[in-house]
């Protein structure tokens, strides 16, 4: 069928929640309903709305004022892989996983869907990579605050939790400077420094931890005393969920047993804030900004970033571009196929940019 032939499309989010999601929704529908004359569904919550057949028909009026909303009007779920999906649960919670596919496939079918545009990060669009083979057709736009999509230099969703970040880290600084302390600010990212690196710029962190460069603790608790020797009373310390210590393991917050991608990160801050206390014997405080990092309304170049994905998402299901993502590059929307992003993460150069202007500047970067 040519992209052309397209009546009827689907849309869902999947993974994690994060600025934009509805920006993108309101772009793909508007221009499929009034550019295309095309009918759109809205499927819940991800792909278990594809597995459960849980499905409505999006309007003009139910994309509008959506723009500026935080989250999705859809919902998501970041546990909905068809090929291993929990079917049930033993009586000590263990998921019993079964291949979802044949439903997932009947339910497209039965609505007569005739491409899915998929928004998600890279588990999400390793699920619909996986049903290619079984006829299914896909767009995928990709979204992430981690900002760790294989061949799209920014996702949407980045830029709002930088802002979030940064705002976050700049009111630190005040309890920082008036207790004298070093104050640690744990972001989120997995395993990639991202959103640290730039929020920890962007607010003058003194030293910024990433996974993509183990930590000597040594070095961190020298970059702390350095400053005391040098007159300054605090230090800011911008830490990535992901950071682990030279030849350590990251420290995990909870494994996820029914996720595609189980381990959670989370909790470094605290070690270390105990770590630099025991050895330097200045008062440390650890704050983990956590969900507040995904949520509220995007900033400008989010929503215009997810509009013109959308956008772009649009043009190519009507050209009949199938199965691939749309990407960004040197200031260019373009796209590549799914399987090049699925299940891969983006992770910052050790040589990036913005990693050696921070050693320019002065800041540790732990090593
Ligand atoms: O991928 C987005 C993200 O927010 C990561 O930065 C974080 O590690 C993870 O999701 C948290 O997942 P959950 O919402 O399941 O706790």
């Amino acid at each position: 069928m040519a992209g052309s032939d397209i009546k009827r499309i689907g849309i869902l989010t999947g993974g994690g929640d994060c600025p934009g999601l509805n920006a993108v929704i309101r772009a793909v529908t508007k221009t499929a309903i009034t550019d295309e004359g095309w009918e759109v569904y809205g499927i819940e919550d991800g792909f278990l709305g594809l597995i459960r057949n849980r499905m409505r028909k999006l309007e003009m009026e139910d994309v509008s004022n959506i723009l500026t909303l935080g989250g999705t009007i859809l919902g998501t779920s970041n546990k909905a892989n068809p090929k291993r999906f929990a079917v049930r649960y033993e009586e000590d919670g263990t998921p019993v996983f079964e291949d979802v596919t044949s439903r997932v496939v009947e339910h497209v079918k039965e609505r007569g869907l005739d491409a899915v545009v998929v928004i998600g990060g890279d588990g999400t669009m390793s699920c619909a990579a996986s049903l290619i083979e079984y006829g299914l057709r896909f767009v995928g736009i990709p979204k992430t605050i981690d900002n760790d999509l294989m061949q799209t230099e920014m996702t949407f969703g980045f830029a709002t939790a930088v802002q979030t970040a940064t705002d976050a880290l700049d009111r630190i600084h005040t309890t920082a400077s008036s207790h004298h302390r070093v104050m640690l600010v744990e972001m989120m990212g997995r395993n990639a420094g991202w959103l640290t690196l730039h929020a920890g710029m962007a607010s003058g962190a003194d030293v910024i931890l990433i996974p993509e460069i183990p930590f000597d603790i040594d070095k961190v608790c020298e970059a702390c005393m350095n400053r005391t020797k040098r007159g300054k009373k605090f230090t800011i310390i911008a830490v990535s969920e992901g950071a682990k210590p030279i030849g350590g393991e990251q420290v995990v917050d909870r494994v996820v047993h029914d996720s595609p991608d189980p381990v959670r990160l989370g909790g470094v801050s605290e070690v270390l804030s105990e770590e630099i206390a025991k050895r330097t014997r200045l008062e440390c405080r650890a704050t983990i900004l956590g969900h507040v990092q995904r949520g509220g309304t995007p900033v400008a170049a989010d929503r215009v970033l997810a509009t013109e994905f959308g956008l772009a998402a649009d043009r190519m299901l009507r050209k009949g571009k199938f199965n691939r993502l749309v990407t960004y590059k040197n200031g260019v929307i373009d796209d590549c196929p799914l399987e090049e992003v699925a299940d891969q993460q983006r992770t910052v150069p050790t040589h990036h940019r913005l990693v050696m202007a921070a050693r320019a500047l002065g800041v540790s970067m732990g090593d």
